[in-house]
């Protein structure tokens, strides 16, 4: 494998992170998103013999962009970091919006995925990162529609890699906790920090996510206290909601605030 990636959600929080570790690293990268003026910046920082892609995993014709890159640049190596969120009540969400973070957060990744499988399997190599989320292994109050999207991605990730066990090709699920980017508006932010939740710089996630590449497991999760808590809401869910249950109050105040 060359040591080329192209990254998908460049322009993001933890993919500027990722970017620049893998280029301090030696890697050569194809930077990937929707708005070049935003990528330019970064590839500045990190020079030219990294490249821009301006595409959209949300339409075919971006996602055969990204597949044509990978062909042309002789590039076997995908870390998929596009995501959107939004944290409401789920009575409140419009089928608009649900839909719309369906399409990005999965939709997208099954379509480009089957993409680069096809291609990676023909050519004899390739490697997939996923990224799930914390919120990927346990339901929180006011994400239900992104925990269901990002659910999803697991369960999907963790089949695919089996289904490919006996090939080259390697599907990996990157699953991050609360990290401090744009992802997350203001009152997500308080009421995580009121909840003691720990948020991440997106420094240390791109260095957990790039010890994960090195690594045969094909999934991970940052955090010590939410891997715990992956196992307990696994063996005892009913011990998990009522500890829950007593944070409604200061989450519900959060989503009031987020819908004002
Ligand atoms: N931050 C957290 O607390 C957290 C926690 C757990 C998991 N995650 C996951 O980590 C990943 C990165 O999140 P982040 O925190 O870095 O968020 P972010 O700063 O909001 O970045 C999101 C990235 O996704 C890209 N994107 C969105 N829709 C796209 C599309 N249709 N096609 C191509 N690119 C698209 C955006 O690119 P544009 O420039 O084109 O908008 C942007 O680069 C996401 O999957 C997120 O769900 C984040």
């Amino acid at each position: 494998m060359s040591n080329a990636y192209l990254i998908i959600g460049a322009t993001g929080g933890i993919g500027q992170a990722v970017c620049r570790a893998l280029a301090e690293s030696g890697a050569r990268l194809v930077l990937c998103g929707r708005n070049e003026a935003r990528m330019m910046p970064l590839q500045v920082q990190l020079g030219d013999d990294n490249q821009l892609l301006v595409a959209d995993i949300n339409s075919a014709e971006g996602r055969s962009r990204i597949l044509d890159t990978l062909r042309e640049e002789g590039i076997d190596k995908v870390i998929n970091l596009a995501g959107v969120n939004q944290f409401t009540t789920f009575a409140k969400q419009s089928d608009a919006e649900i839909e719309a973070l369906i399409q990005t957060n999965l939709t997208a990744v099954l379509c480009l995925n089957r993409l680069l499988v096809a291609h990676f399997l023909q050519q004899g190599h390739g490697l997939i990162v996923n990224t799930g989320s914390a919120l990927g292994q346990i339901g929180l109050p006011g994400y239900a529609t992104y925990s269901a999207t990002k659910f999803a991605v697991r369960g999907f990730c963790e089949a695919l890699s089996r289904e490919l066990a006996d090939s080259a090709v390697a599907v990996k699920y990157f699953s991050p906790r609360a990290t401090a980017t744009a992802i997350n508006s203001d009152a997500v932010n308080a009421m995580n920090s009121e909840l003691g939740n720990k948020t991440d710089s997106p420094e240390r996630v791109a260095s957990e996510l790039l010890a994960f590449l090195q690594k045969s497991a094909s999934s991970y999760q940052v955090g010590w206290p939410e891997k715990l808590f992956t196992r307990l809401n696994g063996a005892f869910p009913g011990l998990v909601s009522r500890q829950l249950k007593q944070q409604l109050p200061v989450i519900n105040k959060y989503l009031k605030s987020e819908v004002s």
